[in-house]
């Protein structure tokens, strides 16, 4: 065997990423397959991880942990700057925002390292303990509902009280994927009415499986088990028309409004328009989870609460990042799960298989090679 293989751990740079991608578990775990890791100075800070935590599970903290690696970890993608020094043809795995960060993916082309996007991680059984869409849309279900619930100037569950009785929120989540799933199990934990819908057919049992009733347009059909990979698709105009009309008459009614709604590659749908705003009560609170893909919501703004006849809209472009040390632990282990899997004992380095490469792979040989990126 070669000499171990270094694995870097980057120090997130970008504005409110609070996340790091290698826990101290992570890292032990990585030195008893054999490898070395490494892990900038202060990576691990705002996720309430130390230097001294990493270094006592074994890796070298410095401000030039890059220098000589063979994988970079990141949760977002790293600038190329910051990988001066990597080996060449270095991994870089991380969340690379292939289709909104296209300029970057030909930059580490061009530099030669080969990125894996671990956001296109096929939808497969197998697959799911590595995927970083799953972990990180749970946890941000969740946030949102405390999020709007503490924004709400009103109670979740019923109470009795001796000076009377508060009724109990009504509560309205659309996209039930892994993120609205969580939603509308917070929402009923915590109390309230709640009432879901998606395009696809296949969510109606599950959300009755939570206690939610279902919304669904059923004049026009929508997708049928789960669509392609377990996505969503863009909908005919004639289903869209349709579901703004039920959407109209359900939300005027409702408190707490949580869109998820996300179709990969594309703008996400709009579900909202600022007229059903209007009918909405006064103190309601809606969050667009869907917010920095281009919001499922009319007038919603990455990273503000904006209010709108009286509606207070939130949108947070990043929602895990405001659970910093679950989402890291969770993120890290997906990392962990994905190389180890792989991890060639003789090679003393992860060798990946056809299926799972060619799906995650972005750029090789100085080249892009994704067929989602050249399609
Ligand atoms: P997502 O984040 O891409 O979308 C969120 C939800 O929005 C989806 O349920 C989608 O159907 C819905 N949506 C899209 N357009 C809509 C519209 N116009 N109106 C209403 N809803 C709309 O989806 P997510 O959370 O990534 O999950 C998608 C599916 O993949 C689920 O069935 C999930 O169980 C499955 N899955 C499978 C995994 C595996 O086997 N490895 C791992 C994770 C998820």
């Amino acid at each position: 065997m070669a000499g171990a293989i270094k694995i870097a751990v980057l120090r997130e740079r970008a504005t409110g990423e609070s996340r790091v991608s290698a826990s101290p578990e992570t890292v032990k775990k990585f030195i008893a397959l054999g490898a070395t890791v490494a892990v900038e100075s202060g990576a691990g800070i705002t996720a309430s991880i130390s230097d001294d935590d990493y270094r006592a599970a074994g890796a070298e903290v410095a401000d030039n942990a890059v220098q000589g690696a063979d994988i970079v970890l990141g949760v977002q993608g790293p600038e190329p700057e910051q990988l001066a020094g990597a080996k060449p043809g270095a991994w870089i795995v991380a969340g690379l925002d292939p289709f909104g960060k296209r300029a970057r993916v030909d930059a580490y082309a061009a530099a030669g390292y080969e990125a894996l996007a671990m956001e296109f991680m096929p939808r497969i059984t197998r697959a799911q303990s590595m995927d970083i869409l799953s972990s990180q849309s749970n946890l941000a279900g969740y946030k949102a509902v405390l999020v709007a619930a503490n924004l709400y100037g009103r109670a979740f569950p019923m109470m009795m009280t001796a000076a009377g009785t508060v009724s109990a929120a009504k509560c309205f989540v659309m996209g039930v994927g892994v993120a609205g799933l969580q939603a509308i199990a917070t929402a009923r934990r915590l109390g309230a009415q709640v009432s879901a819908t998606d395009v696809r057919s296949a969510t109606k049992e599950q959300i009755q499986s939570l206690g939610a009733k279902p919304i669904f347009v059923e004049s026009v059909a929508g997708i049928e088990g789960e669509g392609a990979g377990g996505y969503a698709t863009e909908m005919s105009e004639e289903y869209q028309k349709a579901q703004a009309e039920l959407v109209s008459a359900h939300i005027a009614k409702q408190d707490i409004v949580i869109t998820t709604a996300l179709i990969p590659g594309r703008a996400a749908p709009r579900l909202i328009s600022d007229a059903q705003i209007a009918t909405m009560k006064p103190g309601s609170v809606i969050f667009d989870l869907a917010v920095a893909q281009g919001g499922n919501v009319e007038g919603s703004v990455p990273d503000q609460v904006v209010e709108k006849h009286g509606v207070k809209i939130v949108g947070y472009s990043n929602t895990p990042a405001h659970l910093p040390a679950d989402a890291s632990a969770l993120f890290a282990r997906n990392l962990y799960n994905f190389l180890s899997a792989f991890w060639d004992k003789e090679q003393g380095k992860p060798v990946l298989d056809e299926e799972i490469g060619n799906a995650i792979r972005l750029t090789q040989g100085g080249k892009v090679v994704n067929e989602r990126l050249l399609g």
